[in-house]
């Protein structure tokens, strides 16, 4: 039987960081609010010239080194995104060309900040069906582009970056053991983008009453967030045979601090465990899980062999949980 593992890793994030007394000078909001809420203290910002599919390109380029792959060896793009570079065509094909990769196979993932974990699922499948050797997964966002930036209630929780990863029948170590996807459409609205698709086609007053950015109905995610990461996780550790004290590092979505902690809490897992970074990154969507992992592993807390589990939860709704034995 074909393995499928996680070869190479890499990141790339914004030069400009945002902190939050720069929200405080333009927005009627707090760096405590912020902090206490959240656990957000800053976020990097893309320069204007900048566009998601540059960020993946180069999180995507670490990702081939690290694994010590070239152009030729990758045999699939898959980019997840929900702030892709236009909305046809898709964000993996306008990052192909800058990779190298043409002709080669290209298509996003809308499953928001779960889109990392369904990403590398999907490569997972194509791995150990025998199809292909080597996929290339990039999580890209550039959420402070599509959010009102009059909007507390949301802008300040996002941030940009873009992580990659190959995933191979070749490598040492980075064994994907199994992962469990899920989705509940009936909360669509929950968080969710009004116009500017077919339901609500772009007009002068869908632009006057700024419906074309980012909407959340952040207090009622909250509660569905824990409690669904919570789920999916037990669900695959019993269909691993696995018990959560097997877990030797959590790396979940980083959308809030007070989730990763009740989260932490229901997993009886211990909170130094918990790979947090959303104090310097804000929410980064599909990237976050990525630049969390990356940090682990150049720390040198994640060591060869330890059970990882990345669990996320984003609009959709969408939820995933993949364990990858390091
Ligand atoms: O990425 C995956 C999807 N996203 C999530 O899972 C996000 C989940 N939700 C959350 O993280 C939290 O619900 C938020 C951080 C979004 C909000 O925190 P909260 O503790 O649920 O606050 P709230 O929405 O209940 O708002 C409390 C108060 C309100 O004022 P009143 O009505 O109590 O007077 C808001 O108007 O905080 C106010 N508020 C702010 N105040 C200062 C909302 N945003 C801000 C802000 N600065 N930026």
């Amino acid at each position: 039987m074909i393995e499928a593992k996680i070869r190479g890793l890499g990141t790339y994030v914004p030069e400009r960081v945002m902190t939050n007394a720069d929200w405080e000078k333009i927005l009627d909001t707090t760096d405590e609010w912020i902090v206490q809420r959240t656990g957000i203290r800053e976020r990097h910002v893309a320069a204007p010239k900048e566009v998601t599919s540059d960020m993946g390109t180069h999180a995507a380029r670490r990702a081939m080194e690290d694994a010590g792959v070239s152009e030729e060896d990758i045999d699939l793009l898959i980019c997840a995104t929900a702030s892709p570079d236009t909305l046809l065509p898709s964000t993996a094909c306008w990052m192909q060309p800058k990779l190298g990769l043409e002709g080669k196979p290209a298509f996003d993932i809308s499953a928001a900040c779960s889109g990392f974990v369904y990403g590398i699922t999907v490569a997972d499948q194509f791995v150990k069906s025998g199809q292909y050797n080597n996929v290339l997964v990039v999580g890209a966002e550039m959420l402070t582009r599509m959010v009102d930036w009059q909007d507390r209630s949301i802008c300040v929780l996002l941030g940009d970056g873009a992580g990659a990863a190959v995933v191979s029948s070749q490598g040492e170590g980075g064994r994907i053991l199994g992962s469990r996807l899920h989705a509940d459409g009936t909360y669509g609205e929950l968080l969710w983008i009004p116009a500017g698709g077919t339901r609500m086609p772009p007009t002068l007053e869908t632009v006057e009453k700024r419906l074309h950015y980012y909407t959340m109905r952040g207090n009622e995610l909250f509660k569905i967030a824990v409690k669904s990461m919570a789920d999916v996780t037990k669900e695959l550790l019993e269909g691993l045979a696995m018990d959560s004290g097997a877990i030797d590092w959590v790396v979940p979505h980083q959308a809030n601090v007070r989730i990763l902690q009740a989260l932490a809490k229901r997993l009886r897992v211990p909170w130094e465990r918990v790979v947090v970074n959303i104090e310097r990154y804000g929410n980064t969507s599909a990237a976050s899980i990525p630049l969390a992992f990356d940090e682990a592993l150049h720390d040198d807390r994640i060591k060869r062999g330890d059970n990882i589990l990345f669990v996320s939860f984003g609009g959709g709704l969408t939820w995933s949980a993949l364990i990858v034995e390091w």
